[in-house]
């Protein structure tokens, strides 16, 4: 009875509680996509503003492909993982050259751009073309999780084909996009990571966590890598008005983004042996270090915790010049213009500099 009722019962409670989002007012694949690859990174208050910015400033998927992208990387600054928006990017390019800037709408082409997986395909499809594909995301696993009693860990390959399997088998095929909003907009407001709103809840005498009371510990999940603890030391080296940084290449962290000359560090170390790390790392010859900014709480990113430390460095004309070939010069003023992790760019709000 449930399974049957299920949908029937989401949909009821979507159409009296959903906020009234831009997205959901528009059948455009590319628009829709958009908010779907931000969505990824963010909850819907954060992502909002970032939505609007990225449509007005690319309305089409062709003024997308044709961007600098740095441009997508500043306007993505403070969404973190940035190789979404290098896969967005990416595959606004695909779209103009296979698929003759339309953008698809089908999951089986969609599938084949760049940074899109089975849920944002899915999603696509089924806002845009109605296709009858079910989203499994973070609010789905939970959701499903409680309602349904299962304890398959969601991030277990045996996990994710039960999730999808049973979210096919509840979907609505007559209203996939109508279905397919509803469940993720009642993980998000109303079955909740914590307190949820049992309550008033329209599974109630159904859901299999509430009667049991397992609602804490489901949806479970395999515990993952445990997190690394770096040091990063920036150098913020300066001439005049002018400053050094640099472009974060190779695999990792913040690729394509910028930063100061950075020596990273297994420990904490003290200025007696970074001034010879310096003398090593840089071959730069120097005895003071102008001032110390250290973060007191690390940055915190998914795998990874960084302390950083900023070291304050002015050098004569000669010495400064003779960094060019390693770092880029650059006004101290036009920071700002550069893609930055937030890292440096709440360090760049505290005006040391
Ligand atoms: N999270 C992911 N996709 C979403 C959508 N379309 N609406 C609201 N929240 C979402």
């Amino acid at each position: 009875m449930l399974v049957e009722q299920f949908s029937n019962y989401l949909q009821i409670w979507y159409l009296t509680n959903k906020r009234d989002l831009p997205w959901r007012n528009c059948m455009d694949p590319y628009k829709i996509w958009l908010s779907e690859i931000i969505l990824q990174q963010t909850r819907v208050n954060q992502g909002l503003p970032y939505y609007l910015k990225f449509v007005e400033r690319f309305p089409t998927v062709q003024d997308l492909s044709i961007a600098e992208e740095e441009e997508i990387l500043k306007l993505w600054q403070g969404l973190g993982y940035y190789s979404r928006a290098r896969n967005l990017h990416a595959a606004s390019k695909m779209v103009i050259e296979d698929f003759n800037g339309k953008f698809p709408s089908t999951y089986k082409d969609l599938i084949k751009l760049k940074g899109i997986g089975q849920y944002t395909a899915s999603a696509i499809a089924s806002f845009s073309s109605k296709e009858a594909v079910a989203v499994v995301d973070g609010n789905v696993y939970r959701v499903l999780s409680r309602v349904f009693g299962i304890f398959t860990p969601i991030n277990s390959t045996e996990g994710i084909k039960e999730f999808q399997k049973l979210a096919e088998t509840l979907l609505d095929p007559e209203n996939p996009d109508i279905h397919n909003q509803a469940i993720m907009e009642f993980g998000a407001l109303h079955c909740t990571p914590k307190k949820p709103n049992c309550m008033y809840c329209p599974f109630s005498k159904d859901c299999f966590a509430y009667q049991k009371g397992t609602i804490e510990v489901l949806p479970e999940k395999i515990k993952k890598t445990k997190i690394k603890t770096r040091y990063f030391n920036y150098l913020t080296i300066k001439n005049n008005n002018e400053i050094l940084i640099s472009k974060r290449s190779g695999k990792g962290i913040w690729q394509h983004l910028y930063e100061f000359p950075l020596i990273e560090t297994e420990k904490e170390i003290s200025e007696k042996k970074f001034l010879s790390s310096i003398q090593k790392d840089f071959h730069l010859n120097l005895s003071e270090i102008k001032s110390i900014h250290k973060n007191e709480k690390p940055h915190k990113l998914s795998h990874q915790h960084i302390y950083a430390s900023f070291y304050d460095i002015e050098l004569d004309a000669k010495a400064f010049g003779d960094m060019r070939t390693k770092f880029t010069p650059i006004l101290k003023k036009d920071i700002g213009d550069y893609p930055v992790p937030v890292l440096i760019d709440n360090f760049l709000k505290l005006e040391l500099l």
